[in-house]
């Protein structure tokens, strides 16, 4: 079984072909990171443009890289939800022209699960397991007992984790985006400055990062002769601190002990240490996708796509993006 997958939600417009049993045919990731950076974030108009003005010459490079004919496919999957609501308008227009030229069925898939299902891609997990997803638009902790069966455990109540990283760069003026910037400043730094770790010890699996931003906002301004390097570092150990302690109590209170850390944080550098330690400490199995699995990417939309279409869904042609449907949702949904 073979699919073309449609990725848009965010700032990087991906495509891929993949089947379940040939494995990867074509997987091709466009970044609007040199775009946003000047703005020190995603900035939704500018991504929609450029989602449209790229998305028709990328599927031309991945059809001559890869040799590959649209009319093998068996299916279309996109990302219906959650993401940029004009960002997700680009891709699910285009995977329906597509699944209309071609006469193919269309798979919804939630960007979420995508991430969730990206370290199926090298390994598959028994379930039931624990997902953390750590990206820039969430900070989620999942139970998932059986593909598209997501119990919702704790999230955000304000900033997302990726989101806090790059807020922080952005005070410091180190450009978008930050995750990966703060990751490797952070390697030349100390941890000088306590900040605060909100909802840490509150009994939920919820967590929050906005006071963290302001913190680190505060510290920049009433201090002197600041080594960013030093607030990188103080920043960082501290949000790994939260997400770690958080995740432990997840898998203390459901007694589950697999645990997927998935989404673009999940590519930190400090973070896949501290948890890899933790693992081995606590006694838990840990997954984490390889770093082009990570950040978003189309493959993970095949994967996830595969999955739903293998238990009979398919989707209206004239279903349309919506910009948030709980992953819990969708899953009973989409069933
Ligand atoms: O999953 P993703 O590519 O897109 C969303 O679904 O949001 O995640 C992007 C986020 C950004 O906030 C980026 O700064 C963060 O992932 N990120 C990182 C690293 N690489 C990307 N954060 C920390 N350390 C990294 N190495
Ligand atoms: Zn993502």
């Amino acid at each position: 079984m073979i699919t073309f997958a449609v990725e848009t939600s965010c700032d990087e417009t991906a495509l891929a072909i993949y089947g379940d049993e040939r494995g990867v045919i074509g997987d091709i990731i466009l970044s609007q990171a040199v775009i946003h950076s000047p703005f020190g974030g995603v900035v939704p108009e500018l991504s929609a443009r450029e989602h449209t003005r790229n998305i028709v010459p990328l599927l031309d490079r991945l059809l001559k890289e890869t040799n590959f004919d649209l009319k093998d496919i068996d299916f279309v999957s996109f990302t219906l939800t959650p993401g940029l609501i004009l960002s997700l308008v680009v891709g699910v227009a285009f995977a329906k022209a597509i699944a209309y030229q071609y006469n193919k069925p269309l798979v919804p898939v939630h960007h979420l699960e995508g991430h969730i299902y990206s370290v199926f891609l090298e390994k598959k997990v028994d379930y039931p397991f624990l997902a953390l997803v750590i990206s820039g638009g969430h900070t989620d902790l999942y139970l998932v007992k059986n593909f598209g069966e997501y119990e919702f455990l704790g999230g955000t109540l304000d900033d997302a984790v990726g989101e806090s990283y790059d807020k922080v760069a952005k005070m410091l003026g180190l450009g978008y985006p930050g995750g990966p910037i703060i990751d490797k400043l952070a390697r030349e730094g100390k941890r000088l400055y306590e900040l605060p770790k909100p909802l840490l010890n509150d009994g939920s699996l919820n967590f929050s990062f906005s006071g963290l931003k302001t913190a680190v906002f505060n510290l920049l301004t009433k201090k002197k002769n600041i080594k960013k390097e030093d607030v990188a570092f103080s920043f960082q150990e501290t949000v790994i601190e939260i997400l770690l302690k958080k995740t432990l109590k997840a898998i203390e209170r459901t007694g589950v002990k697999r645990l997927v850390v998935v989404g673009g944080v999940s590519a930190n550098s400090r973070l896949r240490e501290v948890f890899k330690e933790a693992s081995e400490k606590e006694g838990f199995e840990l997954y984490i996708p390889s770093l082009h699995l990570s950040t978003d990417n189309a493959l993970m939309i095949a994967y996830a796509g595969i999955e739903r279409f293998k238990r009979g869904v398919v989707a209206p042609l004239d279903i349309n993006p919506q910009p948030n449907i709980p992953l819990e949702e969708f899953g009973k949904i989409f069933s």
